[in-house]
């Protein structure tokens, strides 16, 4: 029946190998209790700091029930994609709502291989000292360079006239010359603001909306793999139009076609971390979303959130953290002095999971079958199962953390012979399909997020003229 994947069998046994011991542990995906009946609103929850708890709109994208350890994209267990289904065709499922037929699939193929070749950004994105800047943030200015050409802002009705429009003279006038410049182009440029669109559907229409979403999800893997080729003061590859998205991915990155272990490796690990829930990235972007902003921006705020070490950016620090701990054996006094120093160990842990991360059970095992081809690679993966033995029988037990989706990875990524600091990028290359759709979503019923601080602070001080105000510690500095 499944016939796609046959050439890499070994790693589709993988994957229904840790399928099935999930099943065996944790049973079948469903909801949970508070999810099963419909809810409406105004809904009561409990909310924590952080919005721990919170629910802030309904959704069909995917869910993660965070007691069993389950991930679902549009009803279809992660497990299951991971075995039959390839990152284009997840892709489709999340931002359309459902698997794509043959036709489908090879349109929406097309239009991911038109939207792939990216020369004018790349152009553009090396004009940056890209070699000597945080991976991420060229991802970001990168991804911003593509907004030049397809957002609702550049199309045809959106163009300002050319009478009444600021210049790129007039522009940077108030900051040369103050007197002359400045009324006329702020009354230019506030003039401009009232004529933004009250609502983006009246000039972002359905299709160029997930035309804007199919250009990101091309095209980011392109920049990401530009910003590899960069650092290493290489020329960016243009893409092959015989490769699937992952395969052309790891291509562009290297200059090598991967060999198909390494294309499937790279696919399953693009759709485990396509969709993961209101996580803070998609929150980001779902945020700027809700302003109104284009799509180009929101993604931009996701780019931005994932790169947090608490988020994203764990991953890179999860090799770090193995490298700094050294052989297997070093291990157990590693963790007696990290927990000692109330450290956080990267990799594990996760606000809605409270069980082994679904993720983790795939990547850990496709970890361990990549290095049997990669000696060197070894002691580092030893030191790894060692930890997470340690973890799970300490934290584990104790305050339920476990393995999460940034823990194997890294090392997966390693034994492809990535540099730790493309491994967050190559997270948003695959997380933008889930924040492409969940915006399109949240858009449909759009409501601006708005939430509140409970005001801690004091009311009715007096105002003390800044000469009479004494030497005071600065109320940051506890
Ligand atoms: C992901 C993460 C931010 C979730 O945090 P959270 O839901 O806010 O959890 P909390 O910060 O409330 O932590 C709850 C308890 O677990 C502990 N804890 C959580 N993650 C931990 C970790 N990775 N290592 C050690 N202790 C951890 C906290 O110290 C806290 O202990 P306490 O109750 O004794 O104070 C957190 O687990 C973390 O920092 N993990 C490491 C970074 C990481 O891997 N991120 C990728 C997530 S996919």
């Amino acid at each position: 029946m499944y016939t796609l994947h046959e050439e890499t069998k070994e790693i589709t046994d993988i994957i229904l190998a840790a399928r099935d011991k999930a099943r065996e542990e944790v049973g079948k995906s469903e909801p949970e209790a508070q999810f099963a009946k419909p809810m409406t609103w105004p809904v009561q929850c409990t909310v924590g700091p952080g919005l721990e708890g919170a629910i802030a709109c309904e959704s069909k994208v995917g869910y993660v029930n965070g007691s069993k350890g389950m991930l679902v994209y549009r009803g279809y267990d992660i497990f299951d994609l991971c075995a039959y289904s390839t990152f284009e065709e997840v892709s489709y499922l999340l931002v359309h709502g459902e698997l794509p037929n043959t036709s489908q699939l090879r349109e929406f193929n097309c239009s991911l291989a038109r939207f792939r070749s990216l020369p004018m950004t790349l152009r553009r994105l090396g004009g940056f000292p890209v070699e000597n800047i945080n991976t991420m943030a060229a991802l970001r200015i990168g991804t911003m360079m593509m907004r030049q050409r397809l957002s609702f802002r550049d199309s045809q009705s959106a163009r300002p006239d050319p009478n009444t429009a600021i210049s790129a003279d007039e522009d940077s006038i108030p900051m040369e010359t103050k007197p002359m410049g400045e009324p006329h182009a702020i009354y230019e440029f506030k003039k401009k603001q009232l004529e933004r669109p009250k609502d983006a559907r009246e000039t972002q229409d359905e299709s160029e909306s997930v035309q804007s979403c199919m250009h990101l999800i091309s095209g980011m893997a392109t920049i990401a793999a530009g910003v590899a080729r960069m650092r290493e003061e290489k020329m960016p590859i243009e893409p092959d139009t015989e490769l699937s998205h992952a395969a052309n991915l790891l291509y562009m990155m290297t200059g090598r076609k991967p060999t198909p272990i390494e294309e499937r490796v790279m696919d399953v690990a693009l759709i485990l971390h396509a969709d993961h829930g209101m996580n803070a990235s998609t929150f980001a972007s779902m945020v700027v979303a809700s302003t109104l902003s284009d799509i180009y921006f929101s993604v931009g705020a996701g780019i931005a959130a994932l790169n947090g070490p608490l988020h994203g950016g764990a991953n890179e620090q999860v090799l770090r953290l193995l490298q700094e701990i050294g052989p297997a054996a070093k291990v157990s006094s590693w963790f007696e002095q990290a927990t000692r120093e109330k450290r956080r160990i990267m990799g594990f842990g996760h606000r809605v999971y409270k069980a082994y991360d679904p993720r983790a059970r795939i990547l850990g095992p496709l970890a361990k079958f990549l290095i049997q081809e990669k000696k060197e690679m070894r002691p580092l993966y030893n030191t790894a199962r060692e930890l997470e033995k340690k973890v799970v029988t300490t934290l584990g037990a104790e305050k339920k953390i476990f393995p999460n989706v940034d823990f194997y990875s890294g090392i997966v990524y390693a034994a492809m012979g990535i540099e730790p600091e493309l491994f967050t990028p190559i997270f948003a290359v695959s997380r933008v399909s889930g924040w492409c759709a969940r915006i399109l979503e949240y858009l449909d019923n759009n409501r601006i997020f708005r939430p509140r601080a409970m005001y801690i602070g004091e009311f009715d001080k007096e105002y003390v003229p800044i000469g009479k105000r004494g030497a005071k510690k600065n109320a940051r500095k506890k």
